[in-house]
Formats: C-alpha cells, structure tokens, sequence
C-alpha cells in the first residue's frame, strides 16, 4: 500500500499522496518553533548585551571572548556562533525536520517531491552546498569543547559574592548543560564513531568496550530527537532567563 502511494504521489507530482492522514500538521511546529528560535537566537546574538548578571553567563555568549571590546567591535556571541550553529543545522535529525518543513523536499513520506528532485540531475548532499552537511562529524568534536565551557559555566553558577548558594539561574543553567550533554552524546557521529561502522566487534581493536559505548550511545541515540528538541527549548529559555535577571526585568530568586 506504502508502494503505491509512493508511486502514485510520483505520477501525480507535487503534493500528491494516497495518506489520508492531515501529513501536514507534523511540519508546522518545526516551522513554528524552529523558525521562532532562529529569529530569537538571531536577534540575541546581535544584541550584545545583557549576557550575564553574577556568576550567571548565557549559553548564547559561552565562551566569552573579548567582552570589553579590545579587538572585537561587535557582540562576542558573533565570534561564537558558527560552532553550536554548524553543529545543530547538520544534525542529521534537524536536516529532516528543515528539509520537510522549510524546503517541502519531500513535505513528507509518500507525499509527492519538487519536479527537480526526481531528475538525473538530483544530487542530494553529494554536491554543493548540501555537501557540507557531510562536516557534521567535525562539529560533534567541535560540540565537546563547547560543552566542555557550558560545564565550567554552570559549575561556576553556584558561586556568588556571598559564598556557594544555588539560585534559580543555578538550577536553570545545570539542567541546560545535562540536557545539551544529552543532545551530544546522542549524536548519530559518536555512534558510528563508537561501534556503528563495524561489521565485527570481537574482531577489532578495543571490540569489548567499544561494544559497551557503543549499547549505551545506542539506548541515548534512539532519543535523539526529543534531546533535539528539548535541548533547543533550555538554551533559549536559559539566556532568557539570564537576559531577564540581566536587565532587571527579573529579580533571581536565592534557592539556598
Ligand atoms: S546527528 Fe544530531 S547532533 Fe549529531
């Protein structure tokens, strides 16, 4: 039945399917909230300002390079962005997500592709730009150094003036870095890294713990599309939160 929904969404062109499901209500929230979290990252990142208030620092702006402006005219989030950017728009999951829902290539299974795509001339993630999705692998070790700084930020975050407290930042910015660790070590690279290209565990070198680290890669990579999606959330609502206290608009409550 799939099969010839397939092949009759192919005959009739664009758009056209046998689902009689509403196929097209899944790409609405990633327009929604991946387009509204571009926007809001965008405008953040420009802003400049507003990135930290006490031992609190934005994830947006982490590291924090040149704040007083020795070298760097701009917002030092600009200086950083490429690697967290690079390393989520090549997310093979993200690449799903934004191909159906931005490009409508395919909008969805069995559900007829743009005319072109169907063409000899179709080159996929073969040929330029998409051919850059391929450098995904050297964001995920660019991912580690840059989880490697949220680490020490949200270590950091418990030590005020006043001595060790925990505030709501503190909370909020631990939880940010478990659920970023969560979103990278679920990465689809680090399971091939980790065994996924192997045909025979017993046969190569380190073949017992690699099978280890590669079950548990396995469990947290079956997950990776709600780490995606949670992930994302906690990094906004982390330098909104940090962007709020920053401001004034709101006063950071002491936990203890
Ligand atoms: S596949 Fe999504 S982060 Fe690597």
């Amino acid at each position: 039945m799939a099969d010839s929904g397939v092949q009759m969404a192919q005959a009739e062109g664009f758009g056209a399917t046998l689902r009689r499901d509403a196929w097209w209500v899944a790409i609405l929230p990633v327009v929604v909230v991946l387009g509204g979290f571009g926007i809001y990252a965008t405008l953040r990142a420009f802003e400049g300002r507003f990135y930290e208030w006490g031992p609190y620092l934005s994830p947006f702006y982490s590291p924090l390079i040149d704040p007083e402006h020795h070298w760097w005219a701009w917002s030092p989030a600009l200086l950083i962005l490429g690697g967290p950017l690079g390393f989520r728009a090549t997310c093979y999951y993200y690449r799903k997500a934004y191909y159906r829902a931005f490009f409508l290539d395919p909008p969805a299974c069995a559900v007829g592709e743009h005319k072109r795509s169907k063409g000899r001339s179709y080159r996929g993630e073969t040929a330029f730009p998409f051919i850059l999705q391929n450098l995904h692998r050297y964001f995920f070790y660019l991912a580690l150094v840059f989880l490697a700084f949220l680490w020490h930020d949200a270590v950091r975050a418990f030590f005020f003036d006043d001595g060790v407290h925990v505030g709501v930042g503190t909370a909020v910015m631990l939880a940010n870095v478990m659920l970023l660790s969560l979103y990278t070590f679920s990465c689809h690279s680090l399971r091939h890294l980790a065994g996924g290209k192997l045909d025979c565990f017993s046969c190569a070198t380190f073949g017992r713990p690699r099978y280890s680290a590669w079950r548990w890669v396995s469990v947290l990579n079956e997950r990776h599309m709600q780490f995606a999606w949670v992930s994302l959330f906690s990094v906004g609502l982390t330098d909104f939160y940090i962007r709020m206290v920053s401001s004034g608009a709101f006063r950071d409550v002491r936990l203890f």
